[in-house]
């Protein structure tokens, strides 16, 4: 655990003194190169990302890491992502393309209110195709997540917006041009069952475009998918797409609207106007949950009724997460009606889980850890 205290800018008049912590840091800053990426795997849970979701080609392929893949104004990252699809970007069997990062973390991402924090940017050269439904930063239930492209189903042909959408509704939107970094940030209250959107462009502060929307903010604290989904569409080939990711982390307390992010270097000409504030890095809040278990775990594409069964031997403080298929059609949003069931590998318990949690008959609700219980 790496523990790192700051203190800065200082003002004889201070008035408000603040605390955030960062609870998990995906910032690449101790990345040598995107290869690290490989030092994870389900029998070795290590490093701040997991990285599975990918097609088969090598790493370098799908994520490259450079001083010039980050945003100019993030001084807290040394580097930034090019997330890639490219005609290999097929995981496991399905006919989407995905490069996608999980946080690798015990924290508590997904309690109380969080802040998920990160730029995006495209360029014209690779730029992603309006002509085909994008879903960026998402997670598995899509109860909130950016969107580019045309959206499927819509009328027409092609899209030029990037949205931030609550369970599958627009609520902003901008033209996404090119060379342009949007910073965002998802405010999240898993407590609440709320998400409000952050966001400005370049080296701007970051202010409040869309106050609290009620969603079920259901998640296992292990989906939250750093990357790309991109749905197929008949008539519409492949190219080459590039996503330039920066400043990625989550944060609990106050918000952290400086797009330099936590921990970077206080620039001298500012500092006197910054009230008194402390900044406790944490790259890793444990939890004192730890069990020793054998998870079988089962990947269920949408392209077949094929089921492969993936089997690790961990003594860990987290089982893996579940791989749910999602719609090439529509984002499925779960709803707490009271009476339903959950079907086999759905969630049925956790911290915070507001979806069902009766299993379908035959099937058992089975506690893997505080945020997460899967019918089995
Ligand atoms: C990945 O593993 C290598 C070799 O052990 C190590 O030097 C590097 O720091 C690791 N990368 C990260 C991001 O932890």
């Amino acid at each position: 655990m790496k523990l790192s205290v700051l203190f800065s800018g200082v003002v004889a008049s201070a008035v408000s003194v603040s605390a955030d912590t960062v609870l998990w840091d995906g910032r690449f800053n101790d990345f040598t190169s995107a290869t690290d990426l490989n030092n994870w795997s389900w029998g070795n849970q290590v490093g701040p990302y997991q990285y599975y979701i990918h097609g088969s080609s090598p790493v370098t392929s799908y994520v490259n890491l450079s001083p010039s893949y980050k945003n100019p104004a993030d001084t807290g990252s040394k580097q930034g992502a090019k997330i890639t699809l490219d005609n290999t970007a097929y995981w496991n069997g399905q006919n989407m393309r995905r490069t996608e990062l999980i946080p690798q973390t015990t924290a508590a991402i997904a309690k109380g209110k969080v802040f998920y924090h990160f730029s995006l940017m495209r360029k014209d050269t690779n730029a992603p195709a309006t002509t085909r439904e994008h879903q960026i930063a998402f997670f598995e239930s899509h109860f909130t997540e950016l969107k580019s492209g045309w959206q499927s189903g819509a009328a027409g042909i092609s899209d030029p917006l990037l949205r931030w959408c609550v369970g599958g509704q627009t609520k902003w939107s901008v033209n996404w041009d090119a060379d342009v970094w949007h910073n965002v940030a998802y405010e999240i209250d898993f407590s609440a069952n709320t998400v409000a959107f952050w966001h400005s462009t370049g080296g701007a502060p970051l202010t409040r475009k869309v106050a609290p929307v009620a969603t079920s903010t259901s998640s296992n604290g292990a989906d939250w998918h750093v990357g790309v989904l991109e749905l197929p569409r008949s008539g519409y080939p492949d190219a080459n797409e590039d996503f330039y990711w920066s400043g990625v982390y989550i944060e609990s307390g106050d918000i952290t609207t400086n797009v330099a992010g936590p921990g970077a270097p206080v620039d001298p000409t500012t500092s006197v106007d910054i009230p008194i504030f402390t900044r406790t890095l944490t790259s890793a809040i444990s939890s004192s949950t730890t069990f020793s278990t054998v998870t079988t775990r089962h990947q269920t594409t949408i392209t077949s009724s094929h089921v492969q069964p993936v089997t690790t031997s961990t003594t860990s403080t987290r089982a893996p997460p579940p791989v749910t298929s999602t719609s090439s059609t529509v984002s499925s949003i779960p709803s707490a009606p009271p009476t339903c069931t959950a079907a086999q590998y759905a969630q049925c318990g956790g911290v915070n889980f507001a979806g069902c949690t009766t299993c379908a008959a035959g099937l058992t609700c089975k506690f893997s850890n505080d945020w997460y219980s899967q019918c089995l």
